[in-house]
């Protein structure tokens, strides 16, 4: 089996539900607390044993580039007034993988993007994480997925369950639980974003796959779905038919950094992390929860 080295980040969206912050600022660039939440994706790549990471970018979005880039006259400026916490700070998402970037020229879905980045992911298995959702886990979500395909030898997509009413936002799997591990899902059927009695099954699809090189053979033959655009979904769909597909549910908090909501709670996520910061927001809310009951 080959190892995985390689993963794509499609991230060439206009990032609308943000408007008017992602007019002139690529939504990925967007701070979770204090690291664009693309930085988030690309630790949880490296601490997962990703090597190189390919971005599907598009117009606009230069700013993630230079994010991943050194930037030798601030980092001088840090090291000679002696900052050296943020100089490391500074110096981090440089050192955590290797970075190429290729471009979408046109929105014509995520299954497209993927196949964007074909020639330079190669016949290699490879990881795909959308940066819009963060995962917040002891190990991290891609590494589960990662060793999931170390012992099927298959796809595997991560999982979750959510409420038959938000079925509609996310891909759909069913079909049948391993009798030997009870997060492992062999598939049957998969559906990108179904009308709530027509779903499957409430478990939905995360933003984390691993893919066999194959994938692009069937992005080949993937014609538009659901809103007119190449769905990476169909294209999972015909695989678990034919050589087959497994999903995972991980264990871990998912935010949909994608959504203003989610956006939030990932901040006030990651805030948590930080005591000093912590106790503020917990002074705040008790303040303006007895504001609100009086
Ligand atoms: C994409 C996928 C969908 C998946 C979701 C997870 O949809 O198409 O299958 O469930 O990500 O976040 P999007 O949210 O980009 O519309």
């Amino acid at each position: 089996m080959q190892r995985i080295r390689k993963a794509v980040v499609p991230a060439a969206g206009l990032g609308t539900r943000f408007l008017p912050a992602t007019k002139a600022i690529a939504k990925e660039m967007l701070p979770i607390v204090n690291k664009p939440s693309i930085q988030l994706i690309i630790e949880e790549a490296a601490a997962s044993g990703i090597e190189e990471v390919i971005i599907v970018t598009g117009r606009g979005k230069t700013e993630i580039v230079d994010h991943f880039d050194a930037h030798p006259q601030l980092e001088l400026a840090l090291a000679r007034a002696g900052k050296e916490a943020l100089l490391r700070e500074v110096l981090r998402p440089t050192q955590l993988v290797k970075i190429s970037t290729v471009r979408q020229q046109r929105p014509l879905g995520l299954g497209h993007a993927i196949a964007c980045a074909a020639h330079l992911v190669g016949r290699e298995p490879f990881v795909v994480f959308l940066p819009d959702d963060l995962v917040d886990s002891t190990r991290p979500c891609a590494r589960q997925l990662m060793d999931v395909y170390e012992q099927t030898g298959r796809s595997v997509v991560a999982l979750m369950n959510v409420s038959r009413s938000e079925v509609s936002s996310y891909g759909i799997a069913a079909g049948e639980f391993s009798a030997k591990d009870p997060r492992l899902l062999k598939i049957s059927h998969l559906v990108e974003k179904p009308p709530a009695e027509e779903a499957p099954s409430t478990l939905a699809v995360v933003g984390r796959y691993v893919l066999e090189p194959e994938v692009f053979d069937y992005l080949l033959r993937t014609t538009p779905g659901r809103g007119d655009e190449i769905q990476l979904t169909d294209a999972l769909a015909a695989m678990a038919s034919k050589t087959g597909l497994y999903g995972y549910l991980f264990e871990g908090d998912r935010f949909d950094a994608g959504d203003m909501t989610g956006f939030l709670l990932a901040n006030l996520n990651w805030a948590r992390k930080s005591p000093q910061m912590w106790r503020a927001v917990e002074q705040f809310v008790a303040l303006h929860r007895t504001n609100q009951d009086s």
